[in-house]
């Protein structure tokens, strides 16, 4: 086999800024991952409506001490924090001189991860009758406790900050009041004060420096099927509890106690803490290009559904002008004044919107894109606005959209698909046919999937093809980007995670390869000679080698921290699904093992059936008998 490199000729260039990230508030990655946020539910807003198992109380545990006693309800009533934030938590205090009430949070996986040493900043938002104040105690596991005196019976907020003495990782904060009366407290913070940047309302640093170490060209945001889901509408205080709501960016901006929690697509609530102002400073500080994906007024991911309403259709499509003013706009205008108030007062330097996510519906999502479309270059012209090719179509193009984008000379196509390794393996030479001319690739959404580290080999043999055809792909970004192990929706994903740790998967490790690798240009290459075409093992596991004429017994397939996941000690008297790879000898079960009888050559077992997990690394071990 020969590859011939011409080094004088010249192939396309690739832009530095090829391979970026796609960040969805999916598996957690939002509250509970980047969002440093420690405390759980922080604004009482958890409603049944949301998820069966959510109540007002969700993560928090009304807690006594000393004597302490009294009552702790969630209350939506006209004494609310503001219309945004409508329930609070109330507690009646009935106990003893010297006792105290009150509540604490469980955090999110084991509990709160505090390390000695290190501070953290603990506010919330409180009201007390009583006359001579209330005295709350704020306690940290690890951390000497500190108390706030409440005075006044109008919602203030009180900060302090706790220091830790001991590093835990299953810690609990406690909020306990002493006296009587009645207390409301609401919005009940723990940031740790080493975030990401050292930003405020900031982000869990060793997550947002995995990103950064990736050196990322784009952020995707926020979504994924989160953007397109659920209600159309935004935010109305006159309806109460306006919930399941599309991805809204005017509900994720501005002090964070007047962002309304919303329950998204993938099943949990997100307090939009982490909202577009945190997102487009995160594409800043790890210097990559802000990229937004807003609704487009048409449900993908199983939800078909599109607006009728010609009224609702032009509020977004003025949202989104509004939305490129708050990211660019001189701190005189509406919007960037309060991008300016929040912190920024320097635009973002916005150049391109997507407009939609894998619609079901191609004639409604087009119908809506063009006037997007129109909108935003008559406002502002060389705005780059990228419409997309619907559902993830596991690499089959759909040529509705694409016939429609490239007739309308639209600047670039978003393009999702999650396939086998195999698939991968198989389409390296998909974009060598694309059209020179006319639309740009944007591949938003890409992963192998089944298995496991030959998926990360697969996505990599497929990156050289996306870096042949840089003249057509400009852009690339692996999907999810984030799971926080305790919660996970999806899987591969990029960067696991729990509550004081972090690992990357090796297509993580793939990824920072070549996105810290970037050529500048392509050199033509050609190849002659038989190709020898590799043959993945689609949705199976295996042990390589096994020996020769030997029998094994106790099959066990385990994940890195010691979980058997599958074990087979043949007594049953068959194979299980275990099969060789191209079978040189004669194997059986015997006497409750599995026998190779053939003394010639080794052999590959697999486990032919999917074990239900592949974001592992499994290893699988055997006993062997000679
Ligand atoms: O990346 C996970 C999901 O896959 C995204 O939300 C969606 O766009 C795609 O179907």
């Amino acid at each position: 086999y020969t590859i011939t490199v011409d080094p004088r000729a010249k192939g396309p260039a690739i832009s530095d800024d090829m391979y970026g990230v796609f960040f969805e508030d999916i598996n957690y990655a939002a509250d509970g991952g980047l969002y440093a946020e420690l405390v759980r539910n922080r604004s009482f807003e958890f409603l049944p409506a949301d998820n069966g198992s959510y109540n007002g109380l969700t993560a928090w545990t009304p807690t006594a001490d000393s004597g302490g006693s009294g009552s702790a309800t969630t209350v939506n009533d006209d004494a609310r924090l503001n219309e945004r934030n409508r329930t609070y938590l109330k507690l009646d205090l009935t106990g003893v001189a010297g006792g105290r009430y009150g509540v604490t949070n469980a955090g999110y996986n084991t509990g709160f991860a505090v390390k000695a040493g290190a501070r953290y900043d603990f506010s919330v938002w409180a009201r007390s009758d009583n006359p001579t104040g209330t005295a709350l105690t704020v306690g940290l596991t690890g951390a000497a406790a500190r108390t706030l005196i409440v005075r006044g019976d109008k919602w203030r907020k009180y900060s302090v900050s706790l220091s830790s003495g001991r590093t835990v990782d299953d810690g609990r904060l406690s909020v306990l009041a002493a006296g009587g009366g009645t207390l409301r407290l609401d919005e009940v913070s723990l940031f740790p004060r080493d975030t990401f940047k050292g930003r405020a309302n900031g982000l869990r640093k060793d997550l947002a420096q995995k990103v950064a170490a990736l050196n990322p060209g784009f952020v995707r945001f926020p979504g994924g099927c989160l953007v397109n889901t659920g209600s159309m509408y935004g935010y109305d205080a006159a309806s109460g509890f306006p919930r399941s709501r599309s991805y809204q960016w005017k509900d994720t901006i501005g002090p964070v106690e007047t962002r309304a929690t919303n329950s998204n697509f993938w099943g949990y609530n997100q307090s939009y803490g982490l909202g577009y102002y945190e997102y487009f400073q995160f594409a800043e500080d790890v210097g990559a290009m802000p990229l937004p994906v807003v609704p487009a007024l048409v449900t993908g991911c199983g939800q078909n559904r599109a607006t009728d309403d010609p009224a609702l259709l032009r509020r977004h499509i003025q949202d989104t002008l509004d939305l490129i003013e708050f990211a660019n706009g001189p701190v005189t205008s509406t919007w960037g004044r309060v991008r300016a108030k929040m912190g920024h007062p320097r635009p973002f330097g916005l150049t391109s919107i997507a407009v939609g996510n894998e619609e079901n519906l191609p004639d409604a999502y087009w119908a809506n894109f063009v006037q997007f479309r129109a909108a935003i270059e008559a406002a502002h012209p060389g705005f780059t606005v990228i419409s997309n090719s619907g559902p993830d179509d596991q690499g089959t193009t759909f040529d509705n959209l694409w016939a429609k984008n490239r007739a309308a000379g639209v600047a670039m196509v978003d393009e999702h698909y999650y396939n086998s390794p195999s698939w991968f393996l198989q389409n390296n030479n998909r974009y060598d046919t694309y059209a020179r001319s006319g639309p740009k690739v944007f591949l938003g959404e890409y992963a192998s999937q089944d298995a496991k580290l030959f998926n990360s080999l697969s996505e990599a043999a497929y990156m050289t093809g996306l870096e042949r055809n840089a003249d057509v792909v400009k852009m690339a970004s692996y999907a999810p980007l984030f799971a926080n192990i305790d919660n996970v929706q999806w899987r591969p994903d990029m960067i696991w995670f729990d509550n004081d740790e972090s690992w990357g998967s090796t297509s993580y490790q793939m990824q920072k390869l070549f996105m810290n690798n970037v050529g500048d240009r392509v050199v033509p290459s050609t190849a002659t000679g038989a190709v020898v075409q590799p043959q993945p093992i689609t949705g199976a596991i295996g042990l390589s080698t096994w020996a020769t004429s030997a029998r094994y017994d106790d099959v066990r397939v385990t994940r890195p921290d010691g979980t058997v996941l599958y074990s087979d000690d043949f007594n049953d008297g068959d194979a299980d699904g275990w099969t060789p790879v191209q079978p040189r000898g004669s194997w059986s079960v015997v006497d409750g093992a599995y026998v190779q009888s053939d003394t010639s050559a080794q052999d590959t077992m697999v486990k032919a059936a999917t074990i239900g997990e592949t974001d592992y690394d499994l290893s699988v071990t055997a006993t062997k008998f000679a």
